[in-house]
């Protein structure tokens, strides 16, 4: 780990605060005439890359998205904008929060379809993962956001040891029972 960032190097969440917009033309529509939701993903990442660059001042990578559920479809001729902030820092990663609303001028809707979040690691020029300057809070809500943050990491921490076990208790003998009023048929 390169630790050069010194310990007054703190940068604060308006710095690197990027918004992306984009119209969202036919060649992203599905066969419904919706638009495909790996566009809008690929769109949220170049988002979280460059609000999550800024702040580090390096590159940095893409490890983990979560929160992402499309709560309203995006249609074709909405111009979709990407609101992105870095919500916490570790050490070498950033939380990079993403609210993504649809609005269509059209018919004068504006939609919040979702919120996710991306976590990115700094790298250097090596691929080594770097420190990242620290984030000044510049109001309640950036405070609110970066403990948001730790509680979700705590939560995730949980839920991801609590999946390994339930995973690990399986006993395929005895909780067949539990999918009798699931939508399945055991034929083996
Ligand atoms: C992510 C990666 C750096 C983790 O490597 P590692 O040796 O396990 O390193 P660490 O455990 O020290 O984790 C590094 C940081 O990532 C964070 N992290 C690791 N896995 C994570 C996960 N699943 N979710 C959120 N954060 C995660 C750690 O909390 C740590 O943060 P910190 O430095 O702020 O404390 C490594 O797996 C990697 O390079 N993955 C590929 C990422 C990539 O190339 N993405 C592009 C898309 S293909």
């Amino acid at each position: 780990m390169n630790n050069t960032i010194l310990e007054n190097d703190y940068k604060p969440v308006s710095y690197s605060q990027t918004t992306l917009t984009e119209l969202m033309i036919p060649a992203y529509a599905n066969f419904g005439g919706k638009i495909h939701g790996g566009i809008l993903l690929s769109l949220m990442d170049k988002v979280a890359y460059a609000c999550a660059s800024k702040h580090a001042g390096m590159y940095c990578v893409t490890v983990a998205v979560e929160n992402v559920e499309f709560l309203a479809p995006v249609e074709v001729g909405d111009m979709v904008s990407m609101y992105a902030s870095v919500n916490h820092v570790g050490n070498s990663s950033l939380v990079v929060g993403i609210r993504v609303i649809a609005e269509n001028f059209k018919i004068g809707t504006v939609k919040h379809t979702n919120t996710s979040y991306f976590t990115m690691v700094a790298k250097d020029d090596s691929g080594n993962l770097s420190q990242v300057p620290g984030l000044l809070l510049e109001n309640k809500e950036d405070a609110r956001h970066f403990l948001e943050a730790i509680k979700h990491k705590e939560i995730r921490l949980q839920s991801k040891k609590d999946l390994k076990l339930a995973k690990t208790n399986i006993n395929l003998e005895l909780d067949t029972s539990l999918l009798k009023n699931e939508r399945c048929k055991i034929i083996f």
